[in-house]
């Protein structure tokens, strides 16, 4: 049988099981190895986070594209994946507040410095404070958010922060960092 034989049957038996018109597309998928997973998950577009906090008076901090709100409007809850193997979050989950920084499309460098293992993460940074519970925020971002940890739930190799949200402040005029396909992105107008 010839390679275009075999996907001819597959079409086949895929269109009989699900008995739809001759029409239609059937796409072969396949089950993707690590890389290809990494890969196709960076192709789903997402802003990109700082989460900070003073941990014992130091500043701390991770970012994250794994960020995403929307998941509770009452309470008003957030979600970060965290990897199990990060050595920031033992500490920053200790946090009784966490601020977070929806980085701004130019802040690309400030996104790479805040996750850096080598580097200072904070070194010629500018800085701000939440009013409510002076949440540790970086300046120039294009939304503020200020929130407690509402759960953590186990998620394979990461863990599942859901953060309830307690005050806010967007930055209109400041557009979003875009994280898509490995790369940064400005959103275009
Ligand atoms: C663009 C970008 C996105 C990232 N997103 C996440 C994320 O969603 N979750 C996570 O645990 N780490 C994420 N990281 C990695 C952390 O920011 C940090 O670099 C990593 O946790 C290593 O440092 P640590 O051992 O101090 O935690 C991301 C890094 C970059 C550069």
């Amino acid at each position: 049988m010839t390679s275009s034989d075999e996907r001819s049957a597959v079409e086949t038996s895929a269109r009989n099981q699900l008995n739809v018109a001759t029409h239609t597309e059937i796409i072969r998928t396949v089950a993707p190895t690590a890389r290809e997973l990494r890969e196709a998950f960076s192709r789903y577009p997402t802003g990109v986070v700082a989460v900070c906090a003073d941990i014992d008076g130091t500043p701390t901090a991770m970012v994250a594209t794994s960020f995403s709100v929307g998941i509770s409007f009452d309470p008003p809850l957030a979600a970060l994946a965290v990897q199990n193997s990060s050595t920031t979050w033992p500490s920053l989950r200790t946090a009784d507040v966490l601020g977070i920084s929806v980085l701004a499309q130019d802040q690309a460098e400030a996104c790479l410095q805040l996750s850096s293992r080598t580097r200072d993460r904070f070194s010629g940074l500018e800085l701000a404070r939440c009013e409510l519970d002076c949440a540790l925020l970086v300046e120039g971002a294009s939304m503020w958010l200020e929130g407690r940890i509402h759960d953590e739930v186990a998620a394979g190799d990461h863990t599942l922060v859901l953060i309830e949200l307690r005050a806010l402040k967007v930055h209109e005029a400041r557009s979003p960092l875009v994280y898509h396909a490995m790369g940064f992105h400005a959103i275009a107008s």
